[in-house]
């Protein structure tokens, strides 16, 4: 299968570094993932309950799922290193491509030790500039649930635009939660840097 995302860039800011998986990214990935917030900010887990008492450690199918990213030309993961310590703090992921419509998904998540800092907004402005400077993409969409405020604030400032909201599309904690929809595309991307704001 052919895809916009064959080539694996590594993408370099002043604070985050976007790479392929190495062997040591992947042993970090483990306490990423069981991180309380990312479980339930990422909707892996129904109830806080279920976001203790997970295991730091991959189980052998995550592991091999980590290590075959590089050969997805259809998806692009990139491992998010902290540049102030050179440890993999999280990710950031293109993935739904469809050839058709030109058009792909984008979620990031990053553990306890990187958030908060700046990076995931560094991050996700260069992977949105990555998408329209080295792909044919024109539209990334996002989701995001109504209870992160957090990561709707960072896809703005990115260059996002609220689209609107699925209705009670998740569950958490017995409550019902709305799920944001978010995009960006190729015009409002060229827009931004004709016309840049503060920040
Ligand atoms: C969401 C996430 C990627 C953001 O990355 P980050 O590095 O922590 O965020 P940054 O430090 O770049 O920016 C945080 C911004 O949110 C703002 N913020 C923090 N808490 C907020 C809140 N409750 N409401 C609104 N804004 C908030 C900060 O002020 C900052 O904005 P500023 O730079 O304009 O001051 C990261 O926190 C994360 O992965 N969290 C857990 C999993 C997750 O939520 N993934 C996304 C699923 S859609």
């Amino acid at each position: 299968m052919n895809g916009p995302f064959e080539l694996k860039p590594t993408l370099r800011g002043d604070r985050v570094e976007l790479r392929p998986f190495q062997p040591a990214d992947i042993d970090a990935m483990g306490a990423i993932l069981a991180d309380p917030e990312v479980l339930r900010l990422t909707g892996s887990v129904r109830t806080s309950a279920e976001t203790l008492h997970q295991s730091a450690t991959l189980d052998a199918e995550t592991r091999r799922w980590y290590e075959t990213r590089a050969e997805q030309p259809d998806r692009l993961d990139l491992a998010l290193i902290d540049r102030s310590t050179g440890h993999c703090v999280g990710e950031a992921v293109f993935n739904e491509w469809s050839e058709a419509d030109q058009s792909c998904n984008y979620r990031t998540l990053i553990g306890a030790a990187g958030r908060d800092r700046g990076l995931g907004t560094e991050a996700t402005k260069l992977m949105v500039d990555y998408a329209f400077s080295a792909t044919d993409l024109n539209r990334i969409e996002l989701d995001v649930y109504d209870f992160n405020p957090r990561a709707r604030h960072v896809y703005e400032r990115a260059g996002f635009t609220y689209e609107g909201r699925k209705r009670q599309a998740f569950t958490f904690d017995g409550t019902r939660i709305d799920t944001v929809v978010m995009s960006i595309l190729r015009q409002d991307h060229i827009g931004a840097a004709l016309h840049p704001t503060q920040g």
